[in-house]
Parts: C-alpha cells; structure tokens; sequence
C-alpha cells in the first residue's frame, strides 16, 4: 500500500486501510474500489489522504503502532482530564513501540481533527517516547515521559478557546496569555503524589529554551530538565508539520530544518541528533519525487539517517538513498503531500516566517 493525497486519489483505486466514520465505525474496508461518491464522501469526513494499494506496492505492509481504538482512547482521557487513564495508555504506547523491535513510526494523519491540542498531544508523546527510547530511558522513565507528553500542553484547556485557535495575528496581551499555560499545566498536576516531579517538570518548563530566551522561568541550558528538552524539540517539530489556523503546515524536511537551525539556541544539540537519528522524516508508503525527477515510493526507513531512505520507483527499481557513492548528489526534493506553492506564496511565506518564529516560541 502508499498514500496518496485525497485529491489525487482517482476513480478505481483500490483502498488500503479500513476507513473509520466520527464515531470510529468502519466508514468503508480496506480492498474496496472507491468511486466518485465515495471519494467525495471521505472528504466530507476530513479525510485529507488515504492508503491504496496496488500493484507496485502492494507488498508494503504498513502498520499504525497507535490503533484507531487506542488513539481515540488517548484523545478522550486528555480532554476528560483522566490522569489515571492517561497513565494506562502511556503503559500500552510505551509497551506498543518497545515490542515493535524497531522506531520506524509510520505516522501519516488521514483525517484533520478538529481537536487539534488533544491530538498534538498524543503525537507528542509518541514522539517523545521515541527519541527517549533512543536516548535507552528505562521501561518507567519512558512511561513518565510520554505521560508528560499527554499533558504538556493541558494548561491550554484553562485558557479562553478563542485566543488560543485564533486565526492571524495575536495580540501582545493574549501572547501573555497564551504564555500561561505551561504553569497551568504544572498548576493541574502539582496536588497528584502520583505523579512523579520529573513529569511536573517536564510539562512546566517545555517552552524554555538553551539560550534562556524561553518561559516560563527563563532556564538556560543543564537547568532545563531532560524532560522538557525532549517535548519542546518534539512540540516545536509536531507544530510545524500541522496545519493550524494560522498556517500552512511545513513539510517534514522543513520543519527539520527548523529544529537544525534552532540547535544550541532554542533546542538541545543532543536531543536534536537524537530525533534525527530515530525518527522517520519521511513515513514509508509515502510518494516522494526526487531531485532528479524521477518518482517513487518510500519503502524502508534507514536506521541512523532518516532524510536518505530506501525508495522504490514507479518502474519497480528500489534505490537506497544510503548508497552515497552511487546517489550522492541526489536527494528527495518532494513530498507528494506537499501542496505546490507559487512564487508569489513562497515570497509571502518568507514574509511569514518572521512572524511564525515569533509564536512558535509562545505556542
Ligand atoms: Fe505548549
């Protein structure tokens, strides 16, 4: 199976993956052939991609380490502020990538939910749990980690709606506002003895940043817990690549390039390698167009260098990105999720970006 966006799905194609309605129901089951109706059908449910299969890949099997079932699990007890059932899901995430032997996160989003803070949550702490599994945490540490992860952002929930999903700009004073929340976040977990300091810590200081330019408290370097580097590389990466209101989302290559440009200022060099290493850039299944032009898909992740995958081509060919000798001049130039910008986009966004960098601190 591969992804492909929804709008370049086509009449014929055969699906990959079960597809679920609002209610988790299954909408239509993998191997049915999507016809106009249906496609329009799932874009109406927020289906922004789906999985096809088909002759080329149909040997790419492509699990999700987070089930739909354990993944609306998740989502409920964020936004229920369920601490003792946050705390089950963290075990079985935590037990989930332990036991998949490998840190290949295959993670596309299918589906744009509107419960944006519950859902960047959880792939948060997914992620968190996979550079601290690549950092050799122990079993209890990860499960603290990714506990942190769940609820770093949960201060949120104390804070007016409409500041925090504002579209544009922001104000100074709902800046400020909106600057709270990781106190109210550790202000919600203080009182629980269960509830280890190493999470509280984590959670409260996930927008410091090495430099001392972050908040609340304005920590520099070794006085920032090793918690709370890891969710704000990982927070910082997971924002970028969401479309927000106020934004585009980033592709997965930028939104690196983001953190790599953020090392020793904003992000811990250590952490930022570490995520490098173990987290996928690029999922496999994903259609991808190389600087040469041809196109292909992703087929295996390379341990140690996520952004030189192994790819197959649309005539079958597989070429290992890892082969510097023989492909060293060539790299991925695309995502095939990627929506084409025109010049005059591109110019806006580097106007943009100024601005973005600004609330990307506070957020
Ligand atoms: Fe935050």
């Amino acid at each position: 199976m591969h992804y492909l966006p929804i709008n370049q799905v086509k009449t014929g194609m055969i699906l990959g993956r079960d597809m679920y309605d609002f209610t988790d129901k299954i909408l239509l089951h993998r191997g049915k052939a999507l016809t106009e109706h249906l496609i329009l059908r799932l874009q109406d449910y927020g289906y922004q991609g789906v999985y096809i299969d088909d002759e080329l890949t149909k040997d790419l099997e492509i699990e999700e380490i987070i089930s739909m079932e354990l993944r609306t699990k998740a989502l409920a007890a964020i936004e229920k502020l369920d601490v003792d059932g946050v705390r089950d899901i963290a075990k079985e995430i935590v037990d989930g990538i332990l036991q998949s032997g490998t840190v290949s996160l295959d993670m596309i989003d299918l589906r744009s939910f509107d419960d944006y803070t519950y859902y960047h949550s959880l792939n948060v702490a997914v992620l968190a749990t996979i550079v601290g599994m690549g950092m050799e945490y122990s079993e209890e540490d990860l499960q603290a980690l990714c506990i942190a992860g769940m609820f770093h952002d949960i201060g949120k929930q104390f804070i007016p709606q409409e500041i925090i999903n504002k579209p544009g700009k922001i104000t100074p004073e709902e800046f400020a506002i909106i600057k709270e929340h990781p106190q109210k976040s550790y202000d919600f977990l203080s009182d629980r003895l269960d509830i280890t300091s190493n999470i509280k810590m984590g959670v409260l200081c996930h927008h410091e940043n090495e430099d001392g330019t972050g908040y609340p408290l304005g920590l520099t370097g070794d006085k920032i817990h090793p918690f709370a580097k890891i969710l704000h590389v990982v927070d910082v990466y997971d924002a970028l690549s969401s479309k927000r209101p106020y934004k585009k989302a980033y592709a997965r290559s930028e939104a690196l390039e983001y953190l790599m440009g953020g090392s020793m200022s904003m992000f811990d060099e250590n952490v930022i390698n570490v995520f490098m290493k173990y987290v996928p850039i690029y999922p496999r299944g994903m259609g991808v167009i190389l600087s040469d032009g041809r196109e292909g898909v992703i087929c295996e992740n390379n341990k140690g260098s996520s952004l030189r995958p192994r790819i197959r081509l649309v005539n079958g060919e597989e070429i290992d990105l890892m082969d510097v000798e023989r492909y060293s001049t060539l790299t991925i130039l695309k995502q095939h999720d990627e929506e084409a910008l025109t010049a005059e986009e591109i110019e806006r966004i580097e106007q943009e970006r100024k601005d973005l960098n600004e609330q990307l601190r506070t957020r």
